[in-house]
């Protein structure tokens, strides 16, 4: 084995060393961006163009993890109706996230037991706009109680007390 050989032969195995490295990192750094990319759940928000408590409550939902699609409407009515939110249990905005209707100010804890007990409902709703919850301002001044929807369009049982 000469000198050009031995040097050669080093050259390659350096290069593939420095390739192997490098499809490594890149493949870490794949890995940890789809890790921190969210939950991977559409969360769409229904909401009156002109409603503040609903724009910050779609920034809460965004930085919870999910993919916020906003959907400025008009005539929020016609939404309660299309998706049978009963007239008792309305708040300002109404979101669809897997396939329920979440109307209301409601904290991410009640969405996350929602997704992951799949409840046989058409979804949950905290009627008004109570102080100190997601997107509202002031302190909390007494418990959350989030709804069941039922299929027909009606207020349910409690789901969940905050
Ligand atoms: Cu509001
Ligand atoms: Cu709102």
């Amino acid at each position: 084995m000469n000198n050009k050989t031995l040097i050669t032969i080093l050259i390659v195995v350096a290069v593939g060393i420095v390739g192997f490295i490098a499809y490594q990192t890149f493949s870490n750094d794949k890995a940890r961006t789809e890790s921190s990319e969210g939950k991977n759940i559409v969360a769409t928000v229904y909401k009156s163009p002109t409603c503040g408590c609903c724009g910050v409550y779609a920034s809460y939902i965004k930085k919870e993890g999910y993919d916020v699609d906003t959907k400025n409407i008009r005539d929020m009515s016609s939404i309660k109706q299309e998706f049978g939110v009963p007239y008792e249990l309305g708040s300002c905005h109404t979101l669809e996230i897997g396939g329920y209707v979440v109307e209301g100010h409601i904290p991410e804890l009640a969405i996350q037991k929602l997704l992951a007990e799949k409840p046989d409902i058409k979804g949950i709703s905290m009627p008004g706009m109570p102080f100190g919850s997601p997107g509202m301002p002031g302190p909390k001044d007494g418990d959350f109680v989030i709804y069941e929807i039922t299929h027909e369009g009606a207020k349910g049982d409690v789901f969940m007390t905050i």
